[in-house]
């Protein structure tokens, strides 16, 4: 998608060196556009736990990559052991997130069945590219499914304006480009349907108010930033049409694990008789848990509660700040799980599909073959 007018990834192999894997610090946004360069195993775990980069496809993608980093690094021999180290440090960097282990599981597939190191490396590489395009033309795909559902309201609301409400960022930060709850939106953009985006600040990390708003904006989509506790009473109000969100990792039985705050939505859609949606490339399945309940959900510091950072406008510094008496307990769940009930449908890269075992594996044979025969 666009900063001023320039198209950009949101990770990509540095093209003058491609032992350099490019990435925009998602930390600094919106007030400062930093690319970083990662060159080793570390760099990428680190950039991935402390979230430079962060989102669905853009951890599994950084992950790839970061498995590549670990191979380059080896001695040709040891190209395996090295990779299995890695595979296991990466994992645990961000447990809720089903792309990250779905890459690594990937990689090492592709690098395992080559008998020569410095193949493996270049099987490594090849790999983690095709991870990111993958991820980059199924968000595209999704895009091109989801419009279907926004056409039809702004039909039935004869072209007046549609307000969709997202939470946190499933946008194209989130992925390797379109991203997922925002690829329908982008589409309907540029099908002339006339959006308006609602969206959560999405406490704590506030992805809604630091990096939805701000890829919004760059692309000229209309949004407004609301707290998280305003969904209900804009639902209640007429003012929402429908709300997709992505997620971080659904089940085969269509249990979505998402942001923290999700469920709260879903909830309240349901009562108000709004579509809910869930945008999802399929490397985002969890093909093995049939159930929400076993989603393993991550809980990171308390301290991204009890501080907020920001720019002073006095001194264009970006500082943090205490929010609470010292001393305070917080305790931070970062994702929440929405039952399958909950959800009208979903998106994904080969269409909009009930959140159900029966119609998810009608859409998806391949992927539940493969796991019926072990
Ligand atoms: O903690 P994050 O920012 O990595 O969480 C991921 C998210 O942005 C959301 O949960 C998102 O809605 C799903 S990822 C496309």
């Amino acid at each position: 998608m666009n900063i001023n007018g320039r198209h950009f990834r949101t990770i990509w192999p540095d093209p003058e060196n491609r032992n350099k894997i490019c990435i925009i610090d998602q930390r600094q946004l919106p007030h400062q556009f930093i690319i970083e360069t990662l060159t080793c195993l570390d760099d990428s775990i680190r950039a991935i736990k402390d979230m430079h980069v962060r989102g669905a496809g853009l951890i599994g993608a950084a992950a790839g990559f970061g498995m590549y980093l670990a191979a380059i690094n080896a001695p040709d021999h040891g190209v395996d052991e090295k990779l299995e180290q890695a595979a296991i440090l990466l994992n645990r960097s961000r447990p809720t997130a089903r792309n990250l282990g779905w890459a690594v599981e990937r990689v090492l597939a592709a690098v395992t069945k080559i008998e020569d190191g410095i193949d493996k490396k270049k099987a490594a590489y090849k790999t983690a590219c095709e991870i990111a395009d993958e991820d980059a033309a199924f968000c595209r795909q999704i895009g091109i499914h989801g419009l279907e559902l926004i056409a039809a309201i702004s039909k039935k609301k004869n072209g007046k304006q549609v307000n969709i409400l997202t939470h946190c960022n499933a946008g194209w930060l989130a992925f390797v480009d379109y991203g997922s709850a925002t690829a329908p939106i982008y589409a309907a953009r540029d099908a002339g349907i006339d959006v308006h985006v609602w969206v959560d600040e999405t406490r704590p990390w506030n992805q809604g108010a630091k990096l939805t708003t701000w890829e919004l904006q760059q692309e000229g989509i209309a949004n407004t930033l609301i707290t998280d506790n305003t969904g209900g009473h804009l639902m209640q109000n007429g003012m929402v049409d429908m709300v997709i969100v992505g997620t971080d990792r659904t089940t085969h039985t269509g249990d979505v694990a998402n942001k923290i705050g999700t469920y709260l939505k879903a909830l309240a859609a349901y009562d108000n008789n709004i579509p809910f949606y869930v945008a999802l490339p399929s490397s985002t399945f969890d093909w093995e848990l049939e159930d929400g309940t076993d989603i393993p959900i991550e809980q990171r510091s308390g301290d991204e509660i009890t501080r907020i950072s920001g720019m002073n406008d006095k001194t264009g510094e970006i500082e943090t700040v205490r929010l609470v008496a010292p001393g305070t307990q917080a305790i931070n769940y970062s994702f929440d799980v929405t039952p399958a009930r909950l959800i009208s449908g979903l998106i994904t890269e080969r269409g909009i599909v009930q959140a159900n075992k029966e119609a998810i594996d009608a859409l998806f044979p391949d992927k539940t073959k493969k796991l019926t025969q072990g």
